[in-house]
């Protein structure tokens, strides 16, 4: 079984993927954490996350323990990401170590996994082109930065509101105006906005969906 989601910032992609892995038994990847650890990497070099073939060096020499690195979850992270993961080379080197985890799944803490989640913002139409089921998921940009603005805080990291709205819609343009991969819903995928919605009723819906597929 393979799930995809997709979708911008904060719009509560990370927190749905888990309860899903959780219900199902499934193993999670989080494929921004690939892209942030690449902008982090070349950050920490001196590098320009501008710069094209420096990115690209940095995302074929990515090791998995890259990905524990403690400051991938930083606002200064989200932003390297944005701009290498605009690097057509950037992506086609990550995309074997994603595909590879879609169809081998590590074991999960309760044993070998039944499958695999995987969120980001191109799974559904690159990735897992075939993915077994594909949401969707948005909100309105206010909603998401008040999350994020929310999130930083509790963090304990200093956050100021307004700030925090423009990031995430410069980066809302970032990752939908790229020339590859641009953030778009696949046709087959669930859409759903949980401007509205707790995470509890964003996951009832998730589940309605996957149920009602009948595979
Ligand atoms: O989901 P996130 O905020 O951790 O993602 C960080 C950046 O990485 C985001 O600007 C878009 C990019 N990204 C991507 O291009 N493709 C993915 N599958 C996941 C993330």
């Amino acid at each position: 079984m393979i799930i995809a989601i997709d979708g911008p910032a904060a719009a509560g992609k990370g927190t749905l993927a888990r309860r899903l892995a959780d219900h199902f038994g499934l193993a999670i990847l989080d494929t921004g954490l690939l892209y942030r650890a690449v902008g982090m990497n070349l950050v920490r070099q001196g590098g320009d996350p501008e710069d094209a073939v420096a990115a690209a060096d940095v995302a074929r020499a990515l090791r998995p323990q890259d990905l524990a690195a403690d400051d991938l979850r930083t606002d200064a992270a989200a932003d390297a990401a944005s701009r290498v993961s605009a690097v057509p080379a950037v992506r086609q080197a990550l995309l074997e170590f994603q595909r590879a985890f879609a169809e081998n799944p590590p074991d999960i803490g309760s044993g070998a996994a039944k499958g695999a989640i995987l969120d980001g913002r191109d799974i559904g139409t690159v990735v897992c082109p075939d993915a077994d089921y594909k949401l969707f998921i948005t909100a309105a940009v206010e909603v998401r930065a008040e999350r994020r603005f929310f999130e930083l805080r509790e963090r304990g990291l200093d956050a100021i509101h307004g700030r925090v709205l423009t990031d995430m819609k410069e980066r809302d343009a970032r990752d939908s105006d790229r020339a590859v991969s641009p953030l778009v819903p696949a046709k087959d995928a669930l859409q759903l906005d949980t401007s509205e919605m707790d995470a509890d009723q964003a996951f009832d819906a998730a589940l309605r969906f996957i149920n009602s597929e009948n595979k």
